[in-house]
């Protein structure tokens, strides 16, 4: 088997350290705006699908309790996330693609208001019974739309 040249060899390891430091996927770069959004919009998107089972559910008139409690729940979790979600410069101007509008950051006590009002409104709703779950869900639709309102630009 021929040897590999000294030039070769320091190639490929060079190579192999890129595609180590860089990942396989197209991750943005950690602390970086676009890493931030990224994930602030992950956590979104699973409060999005588990509203989305919900609301199913509530709908079909024959509401699964136990998921119900579960999908409320991870909405619970991930609101109590949403602080950290927000760093200082992953709004509008950082170059990243967020719906986030400046009023985050320069309207902070609505904003965490708005945080609050939303767990609130999922601890109602764990704690509800069968008879008040559909007004409990639209409490926390409300939650959703109010922040939104404020605080996610308009598409
Ligand atoms: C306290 C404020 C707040 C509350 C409450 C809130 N959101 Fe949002 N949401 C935002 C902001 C801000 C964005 C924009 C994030 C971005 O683009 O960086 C967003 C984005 C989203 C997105 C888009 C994610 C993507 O793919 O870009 C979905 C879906 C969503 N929210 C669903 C919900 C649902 C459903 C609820 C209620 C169960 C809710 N949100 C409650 C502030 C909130």
């Amino acid at each position: 088997m021929p040897s590999l040249t000294k030039k070769a060899r320091t190639a490929i390891v060079l190579t192999i350290t890129a595609l180590l430091a860089t990942g396989c996927s197209d991750d943005p770069s950690p602390g970086s705006p676009a890493a931030a959004v990224k994930e602030r919009r992950d956590n979104y998107r699973r409060i999005g699908d588990a509203y989305k089972q919900i609301k199913e559910t509530i709908e079909s008139g024959a509401p699964d309790a136990a998921m119900v409690q579960r999908n409320t729940t991870l909405i619970r979790n991930v609101a109590a996330l949403q602080p950290a979600l927000f760093p200082a410069g992953s709004g509008q101007g950082s170059g990243a693609t967020t719906r986030a509008r400046d009023a985050v950051w320069s309207e902070p006590a609505l904003f965490a208001q708005r945080q609050r009002d939303f767990i609130a409104a999922a601890d109602a709703l764990l704690a509800s019974g069968p008879e008040t779950l559909s007004v409990r869900h639209e409490a926390l639709t409300q939650a959703c739309l109010d922040c939104h309102q404020d605080f996610r630009e308009r598409r």
